[in-house]
């Protein structure tokens, strides 16, 4: 089988910040394990450069759209690699190949009947000439009367609405009064899918409860058909035989995922076909809970009629919070992935992520002194200090040779954690891995103390290699084990132990005879770490 694993795509309008790293980072530790474990998977992901926004904003900049777009690959792409995300292919929506398969995926839905045409009433700045998307509309609630509200909901009461049912409505970019105006969009029909969702998403035995039932739900209150098309000024694509539409930036976001893996194909000879069209292919989406309305209903839609293959599973994560609050630019907790990684190491964020993530869309939070006090008992006091005191023991009084581990000892342990470990995995529960390989390395140590080879080895050099060299077998485990999470304290640990390219496979084998090279400390303790703000230092 193989396997195409996506993120969502970051818009190109502004940075990446803790919020996005929580998807890339679990996405890229669920894929780094599947390629560990020798599966065919490639990761795919492109910046979402279309909409109204990234025109105003490219506007205001006084910078054309391209440039604004060409800016912020640069630095998405650069942060990406300071976070070791690895991706096969990290495109972009505005690309050719986008163009096409929006193109071919329009033309198949409408020539099947799923597209029609119809008259909408839209808000319209006369003074901007251009109509104006839900956000950049703003007046009091229609329902509750609270103040300066956006155009699709309010902050106050919760109501949605429509950007013409505001009362006393101006326009958010030059605050004149926005007039209506009539235009005529393309709708899909999504309303004639509803059976055909419903019976994939009861059928679809991957997909996390919690989601389905919401999803359900709506379907169950009836699905409206969906608007695809904006007028210009757009930065978009123009639609297939009508110049004066673009296609909705929410209808080619999700064919991103195919452009980028067309692209992955064109450049590494692989066959396109294979992932999207044939029963070889398998598709997952990781995604926050934010999209799902996107995800579950319109992208699978647009993809049953459009013949292509629907993904096997849509993982669905919660929120960041910051101290337990969503993250705010004003109390100084919206922390960039730049931010970050001129101050701390990345490694440490994907391990503090790692150990807070599972299967569920519950919010997880990032707090600096929990966040230092794990980095500091956990990666360094265990982990690093299992590596660091077996290795050096080993290098410094044995010659840095591996002898026969203790059997008994060392596949107890290995049998009671790695199979679990392996399986929480899978089940994109890292939370549980974590505990287990915190666990394993905790055993060690104790192990370690209590054999005491720093006393044993004055009688018997052959005892303390046996206690010694069952620490370096569970220690080349921990390497692998921990090696999706923090892959390049892995590949440090990897060096010292002289095995470079450790997979799945080489769990559990014996290194009795093997030299490893010398040992380096691998975590550095956190002492003084501020990040931005008043809210957190
Ligand atoms: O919500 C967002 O940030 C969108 N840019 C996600 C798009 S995901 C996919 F559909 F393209
Ligand atoms: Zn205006």
């Amino acid at each position: 089988m193989k396997l195409v694993v996506t993120s969502a795509l970051p818009y190109a309008n502004g940075p990446i910040h803790l919020g996005h790293l929580v998807e890339y980072i679990q996405t890229d530790i669920y894929v780094r394990f599947l390629r560990l474990a020798g599966e065919q998977v490639i990761y795919c992901c492109a910046d979402d450069t279309h909409g109204a926004p990234i025109e105003i904003n490219a506007y205001k900049l006084g910078i054309t759209p391209q440039e604004l777009i060409a800016r912020s690959f640069q630095e998405h792409t650069e942060d990406f690699e300071k976070f070791q995300i690895s991706f096969d292919s990290y495109y972009s929506t505005n690309s050719p190949e986008n163009k096409e398969f929006s193109d071919l995926i329009f033309s198949r839905l409408r020539d099947k009947g799923d597209i029609y045409q119809k008259v909408v009433e839209l808000s319209y700045c006369p003074k901007c000439q251009r109509f104006l998307p839900d956000r950049y509309v703003r007046g009091t609630c229609p329902r509750c009367g609270a103040h300066d509200q956006y155009g699709d909901n309010c902050e106050v009461c919760n109501a949605t609405y429509a950007t013409t049912d505001l009362i006393d409505p101006y326009c958010a970019i030059c605050k004149s009064v926005p007039a209506r105006k009539e235009s005529e969009h393309y709708f899909f029909r999504l309303s004639s899918y509803t059976d055909r969702l419903r019976a994939w998403l009861l059928e679809n035995k991957n997909l996390q409860d919690e989601i389905k039932n919401y999803i359900l739900n709506w379907v169950d209150a009836g699905l409206k058909d969906w608007d695809i098309t904006r007028d210009a000024p757009y930065f978009g694509f123009q639609i297939l035989d009508d110049p004066t539409k673009y296609y909705y930036v929410w209808l080619d976001a999700p064919i991103g995922y195919m452009a980028s893996t067309k692209h992955y194909c064109q450049t590494h000879g692989d066959d396109f076909d294979s992932y999207w069209v044939k029963d070889t292919g398998r598709i997952i989406h990781f995604i926050g809970k934010d999209i799902i309305y996107f995800h579950f209903l319109f992208w699978p839609a647009v993809l049953m009629g459009s013949g292509f293959r629907l993904p096997e599973n849509i993982v669905v994560h919660g929120f960041l919070t910051v101290n337990k609050e969503r993250m705010s630019k004003s109390r100084g907790t919206f922390i960039t992935a730049r931010e970050y990684w001129q101050k701390a190491d990345p490694s440490y964020l994907r391990f503090y992520f790692a150990a807070n993530l599972s299967h569920s869309i519950a919010d997880i939070d990032f707090d600096l002194n929990d966040f230092k006090d794990r980095i500091n008992s956990e990666l360094l006091g265990n982990v690093a200090n299992l590596a660091n005191r077996s290795l050096n023991f080993l290098k410094n009084k044995l010659n840095g040779k591996i002898a026969t581990a203790d059997e008994g000892e060392y596949r107890a342990l290995y049998d009671q954690k790695v199979p679990a470990i392996i399986d929480s995995y899978y089940k994109f529960e890292f939370r549980s891995a974590i505990r287990g390989i915190l666990e394993l390395s905790d055993f060690a140590n104790k192990y370690f103390q209590h054999a005491e080879p720093w006393k044993k080895i004055k009688e018997s050099e052959q005892e303390a290699a046996r206690i010694v060299s069952t620490c370096v077998h569970w220690v080349r485990d921990l390497a692998i084990l921990l090696k999706p999470v923090i892959p390049l304290i892995c590949q440090k640990l990897e060096q010292q132990l002289n095995l470079p390219d450790l997979t799945l496979q080489d769990l559990g084998q014996s290194l009795t005879g093997h030299t490893i090279a010398d040992p380096q400390p691998l975590v550095q303790r956190i002492d003084n770490l501020t990040l931005i703000g008043k809210g957190i230092s």
